[in-house]
């Protein structure tokens, strides 16, 4: 079966996988050391724990490895492609060090790419035969990470994460620069969020429910800070966005965050406070109960409250209005 797959056909299929990328390093002899980009990386089992990756059977990285027995596996972050094309570079030899890359060191002694967004430090476990391929099996004895956004490769190139967050990153600092006024948030609001209410109840997953319903939960024990509830008020909203299956919409709203939670904040009271959360609760009811209409009706009158409050009221003055049937 296998014989009658076009091996072009196979190489475009495996195009189509989006990894993240490593390198792989050792040291070679006393003094040296060397490594290799590897895309073909895969944590393997936690008990014992253990990676994997796939190198040509061909490459000098295996002779190295065996030599010393260990080697070490950096998760490269987004600001390292040049770092990439270093260790794909052929016709590289062990060297006391990479030219302009940083390294450092943990328990085995192989070198650790330094500003990596997750290292993996091991000591040989086996090899294993895998056609033209050999799979390097790794015994981890050190691991370690911070956050930041991955490299990735896809398709024969090196692409960008971009999720809502980061879409609305962008957005977020494009609006913050034209000076976009309170009116146009909250008209921008009352556009958007009722659509994105509706849209919802219609595709929230388990996960967003239970992201809702945590942010709900811990809205109710800080309605007396204005400032804690206003930021899960305006998280809720932003939930609700990427609940909504649409990135458009969920980038938007994550763009308006900081923004609208700097014109609501001045001017939340506990009663106010109340009454939003009465209203996200309803909402976030009629969206598990998949009443796309309910949940859409709800949100426009809510929004609608929410800008009323902001148009009527001096900016500097908190002041309560009394309490209404919502
Ligand atoms: C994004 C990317 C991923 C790669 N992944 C692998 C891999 O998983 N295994 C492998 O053997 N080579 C992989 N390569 C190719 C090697 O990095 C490249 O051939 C390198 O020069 C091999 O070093 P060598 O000269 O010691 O064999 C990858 C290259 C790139 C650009």
């Amino acid at each position: 079966m296998s014989d009658q797959v076009d091996p072009n056909h196979f190489k475009q299929a495996a195009r189509r996988f989006a990894s993240g990328v490593t390198v792989v390093t050792t040291t070679v002899g006393a003094d040296a050391v060397y490594g290799v980009t590897v895309s073909s990386f895969a944590s393997l089992s936690i008990n014992p724990l253990l990676v994997t990756v796939s190198l040509a059977s061909y490459s000098r990285l295996l002779d190295y490895v065996r030599e010393s027995g260990r080697f070490a596996v950096s998760v490269l972050g987004s600001e390292q492609q040049t770092v990439s094309r270093f260790f794909s570079t052929q016709g590289r030899d062990p060297s006391p060090g990479f030219p302009g890359i940083a390294v450092a060191r943990a328990v085995t002694g192989a070198p650790i790419i330094h500003d990596c967004l997750s290292y993996f430090d091991c000591e040989v476990h086996e090899f294993l035969p895998g056609g033209d391929h050999t799979i390097l099996v790794g015994r981890v004895v050190s691991a370690g990470g911070t956050s930041g956004a991955p490299l990735l490769y896809y398709d024969g190139g090196y692409r960008e994460l971009t999720d809502p967050r980061r879409l609305g990153d962008g957005l977020a600092v494009q609006m913050h620069l034209a000076g976009i006024t309170g009116r146009e948030i909250l008209d921008a609001q009352a556009a958007i969020e009722p659509a994105t209410a509706e849209l919802a109840a219609v595709n929230a997953t388990a996960e967003d429910l239970a992201r809702l319903t945590v942010i709900l939960a811990q809205a109710e024990d800080v309605m007396h800070d204005a400032a804690r509830f206003t930021a899960l008020g305006v998280a809720f909203h932003v939930a609700v966005g990427e609940a909504s299956g649409n990135r458009a919409l969920a980038g938007t709203l994550e763009a308006l965050r900081l923004e609208k939670q700097a014109l609501l904040e001045r001017r939340n009271t506990v009663e106010r406070a109340r009454r939003a959360h009465h209203f996200h609760e309803r909402i976030l009811d009629r969206i598990r109960a998949r009443d796309a209409g309910g949940a859409r009706e709800l949100m426009t009158r809510h929004v609608r409250k929410v800008a009323a409050q902001v148009v009527e009221v001096p900016a500097e003055v908190p002041i309560d209005v009394p309490a209404e049937a919502p």
